[in-house]
């Protein structure tokens, strides 16, 4: 695992957008894997601003996001859909139907799961996936369990999770699904490059495990040290918990390797 610690989140975010869009020109067929939440909101952000001064392309790229809840329509302010949309997809040349989403009001889920899984495959499997965390080590919505679900599935959503949820729908926890569906780990695991972001003091815990600790299902992202391609880019807040050895400074980030 390759570790940079950026000083503030606009850092951060400003990194990662430099190396989407390095890949974008090397490789203009990229298959970009996704997150929502309140993580990759500067990276979006520093997207966008890279695309207005016309450095990038997105006319021929393949967009698979990680999750989206079950129930509610593309259009709803709450879905996953609507996040892309407000937060890169307009802004930016990426054609609607290369905008790949599970289908959370899909009649029979599980066939939505395999046509999804189906998808990725067919584009080629996923080149870059970007990834955040929560606070209990989840990656997408695969929640700390005894067992991971290898593949795209059917989620109960946790109260932590719903709760974290909320501020898509207007602060009422009652209006967040119950449900959501998810790629699952070896979905992710397949990507052939892996960044997860995080930022703020409220990660710090779950970083260093993740990074540190032990390998376990009850903390999804510590499976990420398995994969021999992750990047993991932190703001000083989330690398307070990380032991120090091994840090050394570079261009863009202090660097850790693991
Ligand atoms: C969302 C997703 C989740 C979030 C995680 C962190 O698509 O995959 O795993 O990345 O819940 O959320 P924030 O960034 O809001 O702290």
């Amino acid at each position: 695992m390759k570790i940079r610690i950026f000083r503030t989140e606009e850092q951060l975010a400003d990194a990662l957008a430099r190396c989407v869009v390095q890949h974008l020109q090397e490789q203009p067929k990229l298959v970009l894997g996704l997150p929502t939440g309140r993580t990759p909101l500067p990276l979006y952000r520093a997207l966008v601003a890279r695309h207005a001064k016309g450095e990038s392309d997105y006319s021929n790229v393949d967009t698979f996001n990680l999750d989206e809840f079950v129930g509610i329509a593309p259009s709803h302010p709450g879905s996953y859909r609507s996040y892309m949309s407000e937060h890169l997809f307009r802004h930016v040349n990426v054609s609607r139907r290369r905008t790949h989403f599970l289908d959370g009001q899909a009649k029979d889920l599980d066939a939505e799961c395999a046509r999804f899984e189906d998808r990725i495959l067919r584009a080629g499997g996923i080149d870059l996936q970007i990834l955040g965390i929560g606070e209990n080590g989840h990656i997408g919505f695969n929640e700390p369990a005894a067992e991971l679900s290898p593949w795209s599935h059917l989620v109960k959503l946790t109260l932590a999770s719903r709760r974290a949820n909320a501020g898509f729908f207007g602060g009422k926890l009652t209006d967040v699904p119950k449900e959501a569906l998810s790629m699952g780990m070896s979905t992710i695991m397949h990507a052939r490059s892996i960044v997860l972001m995080a930022t703020g003091k409220r990660k710090a815990e779950i970083i260093a495990k993740t990074v540190s600790g032990a390998i376990t299902t009850r903390i999804p992202a510590s499976l990420l040290q398995l994969h021999s391609k992750v990047e993991i880019l932190l703001d000083e807040d989330a690398a307070s918990k990380l032991r120090s050895e091994g840090v050394v400074t570079s261009r863009g980030g202090r660097v850790h390797e693991r």
